[in-house]
């Protein structure tokens, strides 16, 4: 099956976990694009009543455009189930987030989420995170002097262009630093070592945080849980 297929198809599953009367968190991604496609259908078909709160700009249009009813995070009291793509998942549930940019929001939805879904191929599931490239959202003012610490700490830093080469930037403003990494043995010490470096406003490493994990492979749909 084509990797199109496999997202279709995880996207497709994940919103049979979507009930009348639910909050849900809608991620960002090719993947969660097919899963709001098939909300979208769900929710003119049933007549639902859903609230929707997105992680990215894009997400929000493409669920507007659906017909799907959508706030910002802070007009809603919780969130249900959050739905979400990744870049890389690894055996003890940590993953990678951040290949679209929309790391920062989508950390903040999935904590603020009372059960966190994420939705990938079998190829991003793997024994150790780190081959994809962590994406580290950064903000603008100094950002090349954190750029060099992040060299000196011998995380081979790159900073994300567009096809134009110019700079990404995020919904919020900021610039994604990718850290060309490599095997990342211990995430979660990691983790704590950019939270601590000031200008880093998040990173996308995602500990402990997904309850869920609907594997696309070429036999069908897989839960991890
Ligand atoms: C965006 C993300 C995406 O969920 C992740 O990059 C997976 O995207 P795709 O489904 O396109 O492979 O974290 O910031």
């Amino acid at each position: 099956m084509d990797q199109n297929k496999l997202k279709q198809l995880v996207g497709r599953e994940a919103v049979k976990y979507v009930e009348d009367g639910m909050t849900i968190g809608l991620g960002s991604g090719t993947t969660v694009k097919y899963m709001v496609d098939t909300l979208g259908e769900k929710n003119k078909k049933e007549h639902l009543n859903l609230m929707c709160v997105t992680t990215s700009k894009k997400t929000a249009k493409q669920a507007t455009n659906l017909g799907l009813t959508v706030k910002e995070l802070d007009q809603v009291d919780e969130i249900n189930l959050t739905i979400d793509g990744a870049d890389e998942v690894d055996h003890d549930f940590n993953g990678i987030k951040g290949g679209g940019a929309a790391l920062l929001w989508e950390k903040i939805v999935a904590k603020n989420s009372n059960r966190n879904i994420w939705i990938v191929d079998e190829n991003k599931m793997v024994n150790h995170l780190g081959k994809f490239p962590l994406p580290v959202e950064v903000i603008p003012f100094g950002s090349k002097h954190l750029f060099r610490e992040l060299q000196k700490m011998s995380l081979n830093p790159r900073f994300r262009t567009n096809v134009a080469s110019a700079l990404v930037k995020t919904d919020s403003g900021n610039y994604i630093i990718d850290l060309n990494i490599g095997n990342i043995t211990d995430p979660i010490k990691l983790a704590e070592d950019l939270k601590g470096l000031t200008g880093v406003v998040e990173h996308g490493l995602f500990i402990h945080i997904v309850d869920e994990v609907i594997v696309g492979t070429n036999d069908g749909v897989r839960i991890v849980n």
